[in-house]
Protein backbone atom coordinates (compact mmCIF):
# COMPACT_ATOMS: atom_id res chain seq x y z
CA UNK A 1 0.00 0.00 0.00
CA UNK A 2 1.23 3.27 -0.89
CA UNK A 3 1.83 6.05 1.69
CA UNK A 4 -0.20 9.58 1.09
CA UNK A 5 2.75 11.88 -0.39
CA UNK A 6 2.43 15.46 -0.64
CA UNK A 7 0.03 15.80 -4.20
CA UNK A 8 0.81 17.96 -6.93
CA UNK A 9 -1.94 19.79 -6.49
CA UNK A 10 -0.86 20.72 -3.15
CA UNK A 11 0.43 24.00 -3.53
CA UNK A 12 -2.93 25.45 -5.25
CA UNK A 13 -5.69 23.41 -4.21
CA UNK A 14 -7.96 25.56 -1.59
CA UNK A 15 -9.07 22.06 0.09
CA UNK A 16 -6.44 19.81 1.55
CA UNK A 17 -9.50 17.20 2.51
CA UNK A 18 -10.29 17.01 -1.07
CA UNK A 19 -9.96 13.18 -2.38
CA UNK A 20 -6.17 12.92 -3.91
CA UNK A 21 -6.13 10.65 -6.80
CA UNK A 22 -2.91 11.86 -7.97
CA UNK A 23 -0.61 10.67 -4.54
CA UNK A 24 3.09 10.13 -5.20
CA UNK A 25 4.48 7.07 -4.34
CA UNK A 26 7.31 7.18 -1.31
CA UNK A 27 9.08 4.55 -3.21
CA UNK A 28 10.97 6.56 -5.77
CA UNK A 29 14.32 6.15 -6.98
CA UNK A 30 16.53 9.48 -6.77
CA UNK A 31 16.25 9.99 -10.29
CA UNK A 32 12.58 10.18 -10.35
CA UNK A 33 12.51 12.38 -7.29
CA UNK A 34 14.78 14.89 -9.07
CA UNK A 35 12.29 14.91 -11.81
CA UNK A 36 9.04 15.28 -9.51
CA UNK A 37 11.02 18.00 -8.42
CA UNK A 38 11.81 19.70 -11.55
CA UNK A 39 8.21 19.26 -12.55
CA UNK A 40 7.07 20.81 -9.28
CA UNK A 41 9.62 23.71 -9.43
CA UNK A 42 8.57 24.52 -13.24
CA UNK A 43 4.93 24.03 -12.73
CA UNK A 44 4.90 26.29 -9.04
CA UNK A 45 6.66 29.22 -12.06
CA UNK A 46 4.41 28.88 -14.55
CA UNK A 47 1.36 29.29 -11.88
CA UNK A 48 3.55 32.57 -11.43
CA UNK A 49 3.65 33.32 -14.49
CA UNK A 50 0.06 33.02 -14.59
CA UNK A 51 -0.03 34.98 -11.65
CA UNK A 52 1.92 37.56 -13.13
CA UNK A 53 -0.04 37.97 -16.43
CA UNK A 54 -3.28 37.97 -14.51
CA UNK A 55 -1.94 40.53 -12.12
CA UNK A 56 -0.57 42.77 -15.11
CA UNK A 57 -4.05 42.31 -17.26
CA UNK A 58 -5.99 43.40 -13.92
CA UNK A 59 -3.75 46.40 -13.73
CA UNK A 60 -3.96 47.43 -17.63
CA UNK A 61 -7.42 46.53 -17.88
CA UNK A 62 -8.32 49.13 -14.32
CA UNK A 63 -6.39 51.52 -16.18
CA UNK A 64 -8.01 51.53 -19.89
CA UNK A 65 -11.32 52.01 -17.68
CA UNK A 66 -10.38 54.91 -15.40
CA UNK A 67 -8.54 56.04 -18.68
CA UNK A 68 -11.76 55.63 -20.27
CA UNK A 69 -14.35 57.47 -17.45
CA UNK A 70 -11.94 60.47 -16.55
CA UNK A 71 -12.32 60.86 -20.77
CA UNK A 72 -15.25 60.15 -20.63
CA UNK A 73 -15.77 62.60 -17.56
CA UNK A 74 -13.72 64.92 -19.11
CA UNK A 75 -16.16 64.96 -22.06
CA UNK A 76 -19.07 65.51 -20.48
CA UNK A 77 -18.05 68.12 -18.33
CA UNK A 78 -17.00 69.88 -21.72
CA UNK A 79 -20.67 69.36 -22.92
CA UNK A 80 -22.03 70.34 -20.61
CA UNK A 81 -19.87 73.49 -20.42
CA UNK A 82 -20.98 74.51 -24.07
CA UNK A 83 -24.09 73.74 -23.61
CA UNK A 84 -24.06 76.22 -20.42
CA UNK A 85 -22.25 78.90 -22.80
CA UNK A 86 -25.28 78.63 -25.80
CA UNK A 87 -27.58 79.16 -22.74
CA UNK A 88 -25.99 82.10 -21.47
CA UNK A 89 -25.37 83.49 -24.77
CA UNK A 90 -28.72 83.14 -25.08
CA UNK A 91 -29.29 85.37 -22.28
CA UNK A 92 -26.81 87.70 -23.01
CA UNK A 93 -24.44 87.20 -25.76
CA UNK A 94 -21.34 89.06 -24.59
CA UNK A 95 -21.59 86.89 -21.20
CA UNK A 96 -22.15 84.21 -23.44
CA UNK A 97 -18.80 84.47 -25.35
CA UNK A 98 -17.03 85.21 -22.32
CA UNK A 99 -18.09 82.28 -20.80
CA UNK A 100 -16.88 80.39 -23.05
CA UNK A 101 -13.59 81.91 -23.60
CA UNK A 102 -12.70 81.64 -20.03
CA UNK A 103 -13.50 77.98 -19.64
CA UNK A 104 -11.16 77.75 -22.90
CA UNK A 105 -14.20 76.37 -25.07
CA UNK A 106 -13.58 79.04 -27.21
CA UNK A 107 -10.34 81.02 -28.58
CA UNK A 108 -10.44 84.04 -28.36
CA UNK A 109 -10.03 85.37 -31.93
CA UNK A 110 -12.80 86.94 -34.03
CA UNK A 111 -12.15 83.89 -36.48
CA UNK A 112 -13.34 81.71 -34.11
CA UNK A 113 -15.95 83.25 -32.73
CA UNK A 114 -17.30 83.70 -36.27
CA UNK A 115 -17.04 80.32 -36.57
CA UNK A 116 -18.86 79.46 -33.57
CA UNK A 117 -21.89 81.60 -34.51
CA UNK A 118 -21.97 81.05 -38.28
CA UNK A 119 -22.78 77.06 -37.12
CA UNK A 120 -24.67 78.63 -34.88
CA UNK A 121 -25.59 75.14 -33.25
CA UNK A 122 -28.08 75.88 -29.80
CA UNK A 123 -27.71 79.25 -30.30
CA UNK A 124 -30.61 81.77 -30.56
CA UNK A 125 -30.67 83.60 -34.00
CA UNK A 126 -31.66 86.92 -31.91
CA UNK A 127 -28.92 86.86 -29.53
CA UNK A 128 -26.21 86.31 -32.86
CA UNK A 129 -27.45 89.04 -34.43
CA UNK A 130 -27.52 91.19 -31.00
CA UNK A 131 -23.60 90.11 -31.00
CA UNK A 132 -22.97 90.77 -34.39
CA UNK A 133 -24.55 94.16 -34.22
CA UNK A 134 -22.53 95.53 -31.48
CA UNK A 135 -20.11 98.83 -32.23
CA UNK A 136 -17.29 97.26 -30.01
CA UNK A 137 -13.94 96.79 -32.32
CA UNK A 138 -14.25 93.18 -31.19
CA UNK A 139 -17.91 92.84 -32.19
CA UNK A 140 -17.22 94.48 -35.54
CA UNK A 141 -14.03 92.10 -36.40
CA UNK A 142 -16.30 89.60 -35.60
CA UNK A 143 -18.73 90.71 -37.94
CA UNK A 144 -16.45 90.87 -41.07
CA UNK A 145 -15.55 87.48 -40.41
CA UNK A 146 -18.58 86.10 -39.95
CA UNK A 147 -19.29 87.67 -43.39
CA UNK A 148 -16.56 86.13 -44.90
CA UNK A 149 -17.33 82.68 -43.46
CA UNK A 150 -20.82 83.64 -46.57
CA UNK A 151 -19.82 82.06 -49.67
CA UNK A 152 -22.05 84.11 -52.16
CA UNK A 153 -19.66 83.37 -55.54
CA UNK A 154 -21.94 82.91 -58.74
CA UNK A 155 -25.49 83.79 -56.27
CA UNK A 156 -27.95 86.41 -57.81
CA UNK A 157 -28.50 89.32 -54.84
CA UNK A 158 -31.56 87.82 -53.66
CA UNK A 159 -30.11 83.89 -53.11
CA UNK A 160 -27.33 85.66 -51.36
CA UNK A 161 -29.87 87.84 -49.02
CA UNK A 162 -31.88 84.91 -48.34
CA UNK A 163 -28.35 83.28 -46.87
CA UNK A 164 -27.46 86.03 -45.00
CA UNK A 165 -30.73 87.11 -43.25
CA UNK A 166 -31.20 83.29 -42.38
CA UNK A 167 -28.23 82.99 -41.01
CA UNK A 168 -29.26 85.02 -37.87
CA UNK A 169 -31.57 87.78 -36.99
CA UNK A 170 -31.21 91.32 -38.45
CA UNK A 171 -31.65 93.63 -35.20
CA UNK A 172 -33.78 96.84 -35.13
CA UNK A 173 -31.55 99.64 -35.19
CA UNK A 174 -30.58 101.77 -38.18
CA UNK A 175 -27.21 102.01 -37.16
CA UNK A 176 -26.42 98.14 -36.50
CA UNK A 177 -28.45 97.09 -39.96
CA UNK A 178 -26.54 99.79 -41.91
CA UNK A 179 -23.27 98.25 -40.40
CA UNK A 180 -24.27 94.60 -41.34
CA UNK A 181 -25.58 95.11 -44.61
CA UNK A 182 -22.55 97.40 -45.46
CA UNK A 183 -20.46 94.55 -44.73
CA UNK A 184 -22.91 92.27 -46.65
CA UNK A 185 -22.94 94.26 -49.88
CA UNK A 186 -18.73 94.45 -49.41
CA UNK A 187 -18.80 90.61 -49.25
CA UNK A 188 -21.36 90.34 -52.20
CA UNK A 189 -19.10 92.69 -54.42
CA UNK A 190 -15.52 90.20 -53.43
CA UNK A 191 -17.42 86.95 -54.42
CA UNK A 192 -19.12 88.63 -57.48
CA UNK A 193 -16.66 91.37 -58.71
CA UNK A 194 -18.66 93.07 -61.87
CA UNK A 195 -21.95 92.80 -61.09
CA UNK A 196 -22.16 96.36 -59.39
CA UNK A 197 -20.25 99.34 -59.95
CA UNK A 198 -20.31 99.55 -56.13
CA UNK A 199 -20.80 98.72 -52.97
CA UNK A 200 -23.24 101.66 -52.40
CA UNK A 201 -25.32 100.13 -55.32
CA UNK A 202 -25.31 96.31 -53.84
CA UNK A 203 -25.99 98.21 -50.03
CA UNK A 204 -29.10 100.24 -51.91
CA UNK A 205 -30.55 97.76 -54.53
CA UNK A 206 -30.06 95.16 -51.08
CA UNK A 207 -32.74 97.39 -48.91
CA UNK A 208 -34.93 98.08 -52.29
CA UNK A 209 -35.45 94.03 -52.11
CA UNK A 210 -35.94 93.68 -48.79
CA UNK A 211 -38.62 96.58 -48.71
CA UNK A 212 -40.03 94.77 -52.13
CA UNK A 213 -40.37 91.95 -49.99
CA UNK A 214 -42.83 93.55 -47.14
CA UNK A 215 -44.56 95.66 -50.44
CA UNK A 216 -45.67 92.21 -51.87
CA UNK A 217 -45.85 90.22 -49.10
CA UNK A 218 -47.51 91.91 -46.42
CA UNK A 219 -51.33 92.07 -46.32
CA UNK A 220 -50.99 95.31 -44.20
CA UNK A 221 -49.49 96.93 -47.35
CA UNK A 222 -52.47 97.60 -50.00
CA UNK A 223 -49.55 99.06 -52.77
CA UNK A 224 -48.37 96.50 -54.47
CA UNK A 225 -45.31 97.54 -56.88
CA UNK A 226 -45.40 96.01 -60.19
CA UNK A 227 -41.88 95.03 -61.75
CA UNK A 228 -42.15 98.12 -64.46
CA UNK A 229 -42.19 99.96 -60.93
CA UNK A 230 -39.21 98.48 -59.44
CA UNK A 231 -37.04 98.82 -62.38
CA UNK A 232 -38.11 102.61 -62.33
CA UNK A 233 -37.69 102.86 -58.87
CA UNK A 234 -34.31 101.83 -59.37
CA UNK A 235 -32.75 103.94 -62.00
CA UNK A 236 -29.61 105.66 -61.52
CA UNK A 237 -28.34 103.31 -58.56
CA UNK A 238 -25.49 101.90 -60.25
CA UNK A 239 -22.89 104.90 -60.01
CA UNK A 240 -25.65 107.29 -61.70
CA UNK A 241 -26.49 104.53 -64.82
CA UNK A 242 -29.20 101.90 -64.98
CA UNK A 243 -28.52 98.24 -63.80
CA UNK A 244 -29.65 95.50 -66.44
CA UNK A 245 -33.50 95.09 -66.71
CA UNK A 246 -33.20 91.51 -66.51
CA UNK A 247 -31.17 91.54 -63.28
CA UNK A 248 -34.16 93.29 -62.26
CA UNK A 249 -36.64 91.94 -63.50
CA UNK A 250 -35.01 88.03 -62.01
CA UNK A 251 -34.91 89.89 -58.35
CA UNK A 252 -38.75 90.44 -58.63
CA UNK A 253 -39.97 87.58 -59.91
CA UNK A 254 -37.77 85.68 -57.26
CA UNK A 255 -38.85 87.99 -54.73
CA UNK A 256 -42.70 87.78 -55.99
CA UNK A 257 -42.62 84.00 -56.05
CA UNK A 258 -40.93 83.28 -52.24
CA UNK A 259 -40.92 85.84 -50.02
CA UNK A 260 -38.28 86.42 -47.95
CA UNK A 261 -37.99 84.13 -44.70
CA UNK A 262 -35.86 85.38 -41.43
CA UNK A 263 -35.53 83.53 -38.25
CA UNK A 264 -37.74 83.90 -35.11
CA UNK A 265 -40.60 85.78 -37.29
CA UNK A 266 -42.72 87.32 -34.50
CA UNK A 267 -44.39 89.42 -36.95
CA UNK A 268 -42.62 92.21 -35.09
CA UNK A 269 -39.83 91.75 -38.14
CA UNK A 270 -37.98 94.15 -40.44
CA UNK A 271 -41.74 94.97 -41.75
CA UNK A 272 -41.61 97.24 -38.85
CA UNK A 273 -37.91 98.12 -38.84
CA UNK A 274 -38.29 99.40 -42.67
CA UNK A 275 -42.11 99.74 -43.24
CA UNK A 276 -45.11 101.24 -40.91
CA UNK A 277 -47.74 100.26 -42.11
CA UNK A 278 -50.23 103.03 -41.45
CA UNK A 279 -52.52 101.96 -38.74
CA UNK A 280 -56.07 103.70 -37.32
CA UNK A 281 -58.55 103.15 -35.14
CA UNK A 282 -60.75 104.55 -32.29
CA UNK A 283 -58.12 105.50 -29.63
CA UNK A 284 -59.12 107.59 -26.05
CA UNK A 285 -56.77 110.85 -25.82
CA UNK A 286 -56.60 113.27 -23.01
CA UNK A 287 -56.75 116.64 -22.94
CA UNK A 288 -53.88 119.30 -22.56
CA UNK A 289 -55.78 121.88 -20.96
CA UNK A 290 -58.40 120.39 -19.53
CA UNK A 291 -57.83 116.75 -18.46
CA UNK A 292 -60.85 114.69 -19.83
CA UNK A 293 -60.46 112.28 -22.29
CA UNK A 294 -61.99 111.89 -25.60
CA UNK A 295 -62.46 109.42 -28.24
CA UNK A 296 -60.45 109.98 -31.31
CA UNK A 297 -60.18 108.22 -34.66
CA UNK A 298 -56.38 107.95 -34.79
CA UNK A 299 -54.54 107.70 -38.29
CA UNK A 300 -50.57 106.62 -38.03
CA UNK A 301 -48.98 107.93 -41.47
CA UNK A 302 -46.33 109.82 -42.83
CA UNK A 303 -44.59 109.82 -39.68
CA UNK A 304 -47.60 111.69 -38.05
CA UNK A 305 -50.30 110.85 -35.71
CA UNK A 306 -53.62 112.51 -37.07
CA UNK A 307 -56.56 112.51 -34.75
CA UNK A 308 -60.08 112.95 -36.20
CA UNK A 309 -63.74 113.37 -34.36
CA UNK A 310 -65.29 111.13 -36.67
CA UNK A 311 -63.65 108.77 -39.15
CA UNK A 312 -65.45 110.56 -42.10
CA UNK A 313 -63.92 114.02 -41.27
CA UNK A 314 -61.41 115.23 -43.97
CA UNK A 315 -59.76 117.67 -41.30
CA UNK A 316 -57.94 116.65 -38.64
CA UNK A 317 -58.86 117.78 -34.47
CA UNK A 318 -55.04 117.23 -34.16
CA UNK A 319 -51.81 116.53 -35.92
CA UNK A 320 -48.73 115.04 -34.10
CA UNK A 321 -45.64 114.85 -35.72
CA UNK A 322 -43.96 112.12 -34.51
CA UNK A 323 -40.24 113.22 -34.55
CA UNK A 324 -38.14 113.97 -31.62
CA UNK A 325 -40.84 111.83 -29.54
CA UNK A 326 -40.11 109.09 -27.33
CA UNK A 327 -43.24 106.80 -26.25
CA UNK A 328 -43.72 104.81 -23.24
CA UNK A 329 -46.32 102.69 -21.50
CA UNK A 330 -48.33 104.45 -17.86
CA UNK A 331 -50.31 103.48 -15.49
CA UNK A 332 -53.34 105.62 -15.39
CA UNK A 333 -57.02 104.57 -14.07
CA UNK A 334 -57.50 104.13 -17.79
CA UNK A 335 -56.72 100.79 -18.82
CA UNK A 336 -53.93 100.32 -21.51
CA UNK A 337 -52.19 103.68 -21.52
CA UNK A 338 -48.95 104.73 -23.21
CA UNK A 339 -47.42 108.39 -23.80
CA UNK A 340 -45.76 110.29 -26.38
CA UNK A 341 -43.36 112.80 -24.95
CA UNK A 342 -40.00 114.60 -25.28
CA UNK A 343 -37.26 112.89 -23.90
CA UNK A 344 -35.00 114.69 -21.48
CA UNK A 345 -37.27 117.30 -21.62
CA UNK A 346 -40.51 116.79 -19.27
CA UNK A 347 -41.78 120.87 -19.67
CA UNK A 348 -41.11 121.75 -23.08
CA UNK A 349 -44.55 121.73 -25.16
CA UNK A 350 -44.84 119.32 -28.08
CA UNK A 351 -44.85 120.85 -31.43
CA UNK A 352 -48.31 119.93 -32.66
CA UNK A 353 -51.38 121.87 -33.96
CA UNK A 354 -54.80 121.25 -33.00
CA UNK A 355 -58.34 122.76 -34.70
CA UNK A 356 -60.29 124.57 -32.00
CA UNK A 357 -63.96 124.69 -32.16
CA UNK A 358 -64.47 127.68 -34.34
CA UNK A 359 -62.08 126.39 -36.91
CA UNK A 360 -58.53 128.22 -36.06
CA UNK A 361 -55.61 126.01 -36.66
CA UNK A 362 -53.51 126.48 -32.66
CA UNK A 363 -50.66 124.86 -31.43
CA UNK A 364 -50.85 122.40 -29.21
CA UNK A 365 -50.40 122.63 -25.43
CA UNK A 366 -49.15 119.05 -24.39
CA UNK A 367 -45.79 118.64 -22.40
CA UNK A 368 -47.04 114.98 -23.18
CA UNK A 369 -49.53 112.90 -24.99
CA UNK A 370 -51.47 110.20 -23.03
CA UNK A 371 -53.60 107.90 -25.07
CA UNK A 372 -55.37 104.79 -24.10
CA UNK A 373 -55.97 102.16 -26.25
CA UNK A 374 -59.61 99.71 -25.86
CA UNK A 375 -57.36 96.64 -25.04
CA UNK A 376 -54.13 95.44 -24.42
CA UNK A 377 -53.39 93.83 -27.95
CA UNK A 378 -53.92 97.33 -29.50
CA UNK A 379 -52.13 99.20 -27.01
CA UNK A 380 -48.82 97.41 -28.43
CA UNK A 381 -49.67 97.27 -31.96
CA UNK A 382 -49.81 101.09 -31.93
CA UNK A 383 -46.59 101.21 -29.80
CA UNK A 384 -45.00 98.63 -32.25
CA UNK A 385 -46.46 101.29 -35.00
CA UNK A 386 -45.28 104.48 -33.62
CA UNK A 387 -41.81 103.30 -32.06
CA UNK A 388 -41.11 101.98 -35.86
CA UNK A 389 -42.09 105.33 -37.24
CA UNK A 390 -40.11 106.88 -34.56
CA UNK A 391 -36.69 104.65 -34.87
CA UNK A 392 -37.01 104.33 -39.12
CA UNK A 393 -36.42 107.94 -39.37
CA UNK A 394 -32.45 107.74 -39.13
CA UNK A 395 -32.31 104.68 -41.34
CA UNK A 396 -34.07 106.46 -43.96
CA UNK A 397 -31.66 109.10 -43.75
CA UNK A 398 -28.87 107.40 -44.34
CA UNK A 399 -30.00 105.16 -47.46
CA UNK A 400 -30.98 108.48 -48.58
CA UNK A 401 -27.62 109.58 -48.06
CA UNK A 402 -26.13 106.75 -50.24
CA UNK A 403 -28.69 107.36 -52.97
CA UNK A 404 -27.69 110.73 -53.47
CA UNK A 405 -24.18 109.50 -53.36
CA UNK A 406 -24.53 107.06 -56.33
CA UNK A 407 -26.58 109.38 -58.37
CA UNK A 408 -24.48 111.64 -58.37
CA UNK A 409 -21.72 109.87 -59.70
CA UNK A 410 -21.25 109.52 -63.51
CA UNK A 411 -20.23 106.08 -64.37
CA UNK A 412 -16.28 105.90 -66.08
C1 LIG B 1 -10.47 88.81 -25.69
O1 LIG B 1 -9.45 89.61 -26.26
C2 LIG B 1 -9.68 91.00 -26.18
C3 LIG B 1 -8.53 91.71 -26.85
O2 LIG B 1 -8.28 91.18 -28.11
C4 LIG B 1 -9.82 91.44 -24.75
O3 LIG B 1 -10.16 92.81 -24.68
C5 LIG B 1 -10.91 90.63 -24.07
O4 LIG B 1 -10.96 90.95 -22.70
C6 LIG B 1 -10.66 89.14 -24.23
N1 LIG B 1 -11.80 88.43 -23.69
C7 LIG B 1 -11.68 87.45 -22.80
C8 LIG B 1 -12.95 86.87 -22.30
O5 LIG B 1 -10.61 87.05 -22.43
C1 LIG C 1 -34.67 83.89 -29.14
O1 LIG C 1 -34.61 85.07 -28.37
C2 LIG C 1 -35.70 85.94 -28.57
C3 LIG C 1 -35.44 87.22 -27.81
O2 LIG C 1 -34.89 86.97 -26.57
C4 LIG C 1 -36.99 85.25 -28.16
O3 LIG C 1 -38.09 86.09 -28.37
C5 LIG C 1 -37.15 83.99 -28.98
O4 LIG C 1 -38.27 83.28 -28.58
C6 LIG C 1 -35.92 83.11 -28.83
N1 LIG C 1 -36.05 81.99 -29.75
C7 LIG C 1 -35.94 80.74 -29.38
C8 LIG C 1 -36.09 79.72 -30.45
O5 LIG C 1 -35.74 80.43 -28.22
C1 LIG D 1 -40.70 89.17 -46.07
O1 LIG D 1 -42.09 89.22 -45.96
C2 LIG D 1 -42.64 88.25 -45.10
C3 LIG D 1 -44.13 88.40 -45.18
O2 LIG D 1 -44.54 89.68 -44.83
C4 LIG D 1 -42.14 88.46 -43.70
O3 LIG D 1 -42.61 87.46 -42.84
C5 LIG D 1 -40.62 88.43 -43.69
O4 LIG D 1 -40.14 88.74 -42.43
C6 LIG D 1 -40.09 89.44 -44.69
N1 LIG D 1 -38.63 89.31 -44.75
C7 LIG D 1 -37.83 90.35 -44.60
C8 LIG D 1 -36.36 90.06 -44.70
O5 LIG D 1 -38.24 91.48 -44.38
C1 LIG E 1 -36.21 117.73 -33.65
O1 LIG E 1 -34.92 118.01 -33.14
C2 LIG E 1 -34.07 118.68 -34.04
C3 LIG E 1 -32.71 118.82 -33.38
O2 LIG E 1 -32.85 119.18 -32.03
C4 LIG E 1 -34.68 120.03 -34.40
O3 LIG E 1 -33.87 120.71 -35.33
C5 LIG E 1 -36.05 119.80 -34.99
O4 LIG E 1 -36.69 121.06 -35.27
C6 LIG E 1 -36.93 119.00 -34.06
N1 LIG E 1 -38.20 118.71 -34.68
C7 LIG E 1 -39.37 118.85 -34.08
C8 LIG E 1 -40.59 118.53 -34.86
O5 LIG E 1 -39.45 119.23 -32.92
C1 LIG F 1 -50.63 125.88 -21.84
O1 LIG F 1 -50.87 125.29 -20.56
C2 LIG F 1 -50.28 125.96 -19.47
C3 LIG F 1 -50.60 125.22 -18.19
O2 LIG F 1 -50.49 123.84 -18.38
C4 LIG F 1 -50.85 127.39 -19.40
O3 LIG F 1 -50.23 128.09 -18.36
C5 LIG F 1 -50.65 128.07 -20.74
O4 LIG F 1 -51.29 129.32 -20.72
C6 LIG F 1 -51.21 127.26 -21.88
N1 LIG F 1 -50.90 127.88 -23.14
C7 LIG F 1 -51.78 128.02 -24.14
C8 LIG F 1 -51.27 128.66 -25.38
O5 LIG F 1 -52.93 127.62 -24.04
Amino acid sequence: RRNRGSSYFDHYHPNPSFPLSCTVPDDLTPEEQQELENIRRRKQELLEDIQRLKDEIAEVTSEIENLGSTEERKNMQRNKQVAMGRKKFNMDPKKGIQFLIENDLLKNTSDDIAQFLYKGEGLNKTAIGDYLGERDDLNIQVLHAFVELHEFTDLNLVQALRQFLWSFRLPGEAQKIDRMMEAFAQRYCQCNSGVFQSTDTCYILSFAIIMLNTSLHNPNVKDKPTVERFISMNRGINDGGDLPEDLLRNLYESIKNEPFKIPEDDGNDLTHTFFNPDREGWLLKLGGRVKTWKRRWFILTDNCLYYFEYTTDKEPRGIIPLENLSIKEVEDKKPNCFELFIPDNKDQVIKACKTEADGRVVEGNHTFYRISAPTAEEKDEWMNSIKAAISRDPFYEMLAARKKKVSSMKRH
